[in-house]
């Protein structure tokens, strides 16, 4: 969900509004807005849906009452109660008179919901938040934290069990807005007479670039003064000031019709970005790194852990960094690892990739490694998010702000990152000479030039797009590398165009899924170069002629110059020929352009898929 909070000398509604259009990437199941006018009139409007329907709504019923200058906003990613209106936030206590936008799930709340229905309280809504409202409203009603809006609230936090941001507002305090944060992230904006609070600095960055993290069990009070921050128990505590450094340009779509368009785009200079600053005087370097490059030495065994896009991004590493270093590795999604009895110890290195960095499945998954002594090494795209502040070394991905919901960019920067990772821990274990290091750096110091190069060939691609927008499925098939981009580009037709689509490791098809190739059925083939990956180039061209003799059609994406394969192909997408590891950062691409056409020719907003979000701080 994206929350945003503001006090200050302009409109609190506009400002509001303004940040939930950046946060919305975040969900947009619903929107609400709570305005305080300032004379203890409290209002508040909210909508099931995007953000324009709430917008619309307002200008049906008028923004009278709406003119103050304190308030607080939410665009909701639903998990307690169907997104309908009366599950939107904000929710608010018996009296009307407090008002709290929530992201997270109280996992206490059954049982807070008795003791509240008990005491007769009357609950409007399905949702965990509303608990939380109508607590506040009874601590600032009655008892030693009456008449004291930070202290309800810090008193509430202590009795709320999960991972929760809350921002809280009271008809008799228009002054300030209380915000609380435990895991979920939140950030403060401290600007000239007025300060903001947030989920995300995207939602205040047109207004300022100060800003300050909170840590976890914190509770900030904002005015137009500033920022106050205590603990649970009201101990003052410190957050972690900090500047942006991207500017608003990044975050809008710059003539695109959809971010993520943009964001395809962007991969070249992702990837440059990335690797940038990290090959310094013939040595690998990372950009944190809390361990001993003896602990790195030590490493015996590596576990990759993620979810979603990220995930796919980390079974192409296991190729690269088994090659390279000689060191197993495991790939796990992140909600699997945490909640089974991996084996850990302080020889193990985990590397969890996110490109948010506040993926709760993943930093669930980071924490229980961390408590069985494993080292953790992040690969994050968010400047100071949880998961790379819980970690014992970084890596950041320098892809800018990623909006589009599915990810293009920073999956790219990932693989790229992941890749550093394996060739430092190479370095550092010496199964690579220096100028091996070298070699290998100055072939990805290649790929952007490679990827600018697949991007000026995509309109063929999107024309195939166009022609397959009716088909009932599409399957994706791999071989080595070609695996994990096969899942990935099923990955990302499934998300956007909401199409059936499988990805399957080419050689396991004759052991069951060839049973679902029918005559027309799309299947879309990543084939390695033939020069540099002869052997399973050639079982893959096998495996083309299996479905083709059986009514597929054949989609083939290639290396320039690929002749053998030519033949198969009903439609040949080429690439340029590079080594077969790097290889995903250019097949990805295609199939990133064909799931974006494909989508918008049936209709659907490319950046926010239906039931999706960028950010799931839910496990
Ligand atoms: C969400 C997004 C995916 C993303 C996944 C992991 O489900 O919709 O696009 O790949 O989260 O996100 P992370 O920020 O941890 O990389």
């Amino acid at each position: 969900c994206g929350i945003v909070g503001y006090v200050g000398h302009r409109s609190a509604l506009d400002v509001v509004l303004d940040g939930l259009r950046r946060l919305e990437y975040r969900g947009y199941d619903s929107a609400g807005v709570a305005m305080l006018d300032g004379q203890g009139g409290l209002r508040v409007e909210r909508k099931a849906g995007r953000l324009a329907n709430l917008e619309a709504r307002l200008d049906e019923v008028g923004r009278d009452g709406l003119a103050g200058t304190t308030g607080i906003g939410h665009t909701r990613w639903a998990t307690h109660g169907a997104p309908i209106d009366k599950n939107s936030h904000p929710h608010r206590d018996a009296t009307g008179r407090v008002a709290v936008v929530h992201n997270g799930i109280i996992e206490n709340f059954v049982a807070l919901r008795s003791e509240l229905e008990a005491e007769g309280v009357e609950l409007s809504s399905d949702t965990d938040t509303e608990t939380a409202a109508h607590l506040v409203g009874r601590a600032y009603r009655d008892g030693e934290t009456a008449g004291d809006l930070p202290a309800s609230v810090r008193a509430v936090c202590r009795r709320l069990e999960g991972a929760f941001t809350l921002v809280v507002t009271h008809g008799d305090e228009p002054g300030m807005v209380v915000a609380a944060r435990r895991s979920s992230p939140l950030v403060v904006g401290v600007g000239d007479g007025e300060t903001f609070v947030a989920s995300d600095v995207a939602a205040f960055i047109e207004h300022t670039r100060d800003a300050v993290e909170l840590g976890q069990d914190q509770v900030v009070v904002i005015t137009r003064e500033g920022y106050e921050v205590t603990d649970f128990h009201g101990e003052a505590a410190r957050a972690t000031p900090f500047r942006v450094d991207w500017d608003l340009s990044a975050a809008e779509k710059g003539g695109h019709e959809y971010f993520m368009l943009k964001e395809i785009e962007e991969q070249p200079e992702a990837l440059a970005n990335t690797l940038r600053g990290h090959f310094v005087n013939g040595r690998i370097v990372l950009d944190e790194q809390r361990m001993s490059d003896q602990d790195l030495r030590d490493v015996d065994k590596v576990f990759v852990i993620a979810c979603g896009s990220s995930y796919h991004a980390g079974l192409v590493a296991k190729y690269a960094i088994e090659h390279w270093c000689r060191l197993p590795v495991e790939v796990e999604l992140a909600s699997e690892f945490r909640y089974r009895d991996p084996v850990l110890d302080r020889d193990t290195l985990v590397v969890a990739i996110s490109q948010s960095g506040e993926t709760a499945d993943t930093l669930e998954a980071v924490r229980h490694a961390r408590e069985q002594k494993a080292r953790v090494l992040a690969i994050c795209n968010t400047n100071g998010a949880q998961i790379p502040r819980e970690s014992d070394a970084v890596l950041y991905t320098h892809a800018g702000p990623e909006i589009g919901v599915a990810s293009t960019k920073a999956f790219l920067a990932q693989i790229v990152a992941n890749y550093l990772v394996g060739l430092a821990l190479a370095q550092a274990r010496g199964t690579k000479y220096p100028d091996e290091v070298a070699r290998e750096f100055a072939e990805l110091e290649a790929m952007p030039e490679a990827v600018s190069r697949v991007l000026t060939t995509v309109e063929r691609v999107r024309a195939l797009g166009r022609e397959l927008a009716d088909s009932k499925a599409v399957l994706f098939l791999g071989r080595h590398v070609g695996f994990p981009v096969a899942l990935e580009g099923a990955l990302k037709l499934k998300e956007l165009a909401y199409m059936h689509a499988e990805g399957f490791a080419a050689g396991e098809l004759k052991h069951g899924p060839i049973a679902l190739i029918e005559e027309g059925l799309p299947v879309v083939v990543v084939m390695p170069s033939p020069k540099d990956n002869p052997v399973v180039h050639t079982k893959l061209v096998s495996n083309i002629s299996e479905i083709q003799a059986r009514g597929a059609r054949t989609i083939v994406i290639a290396s320039e110059n690929d002749d053998i394969v030519r033949p198969f192909a009903d439609h040949l997408i080429e690439i340029p020929a590079v080594p077969t590891l790097l290889q995903p950062l250019v097949s990805t691409v295609p199939l990133q352009v064909l799931a974006a056409e494909i989508a918008r020719s049936r209709g659907y907003d490319v950046d926010k898929p239906r039931n999706l979000a960028k950010s799931v701080t839910v496990e």
